[in-house]
């Protein structure tokens, strides 16, 4: 390569990559937060990311219909393990989607869920235990298991 060719060739490099930069800062800007029907996902006070109100909720609402994927624990492994559901026999394990992963914990709960198996499979119902005002951050209770099984404590 000839020193001209290869002047030429970095400044094209480094003009790439201060476009790249600036796209994301722009991007970054841009982007509005993730939401989806009445689940806003945004910055919790206990842990990461959590699941909001974005609007009131009313006692017994559907929150979310999660579609599910039952699969056996040995597909599970990792962080993974903290993000999914028991499924229908010990050793299987339930990957909910949408936001349904998403949801932090509280030994006071203001949501809970249920299983449907629907004729197109496995749903994971996601619904209020009493009205949520628009804006609370929603919790259901991962159970004490859960938290000793990993010799932690959660409030
Ligand atoms: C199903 S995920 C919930 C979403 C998670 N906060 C995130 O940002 O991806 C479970 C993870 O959140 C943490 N977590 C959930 N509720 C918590 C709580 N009340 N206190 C401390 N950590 C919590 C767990 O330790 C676990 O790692």
């Amino acid at each position: 390569m000839t020193p001209a060719l290869f002047f030429a060739a970095t400044i094209i490099f480094a003009a790439g990559v201060a476009a790249g930069t600036l796209a994301t800062v722009f991007m970054r800007k841009k982007t509005p937060k993730v939401s989806r029907g009445a689940v806003l996902i945004d910055s919790s006070k206990v842990a990461g990311r959590g699941a909001f109100a974005l609007k009131a909720i009313k006692k017994g609402d559907i929150v979310e219909r999660c579609p599910a994927l039952e699969v056996t624990d040995k597909d599970i492994g990792g962080e993974l393990l903290n993000y999914v559901f028991y499924g229908s026999a010990e050793d299987r394990r339930l990957i909910a989607m949408g936001y349904g992963m998403m949801f932090n914990h509280s030994s006071t709960p203001n949501v809970a869920y249920y299983r449907e198996d629907g004729p197109t499979g496995a749903e994971l119902v996601i619904y209020a235990l009493r009205n949520i005002a628009e804006g609370e951050e929603m919790y259901y209770n991962y159970g004490d298991d859960w938290w000793t099984t990993r010799g932690e404590t959660g409030e």
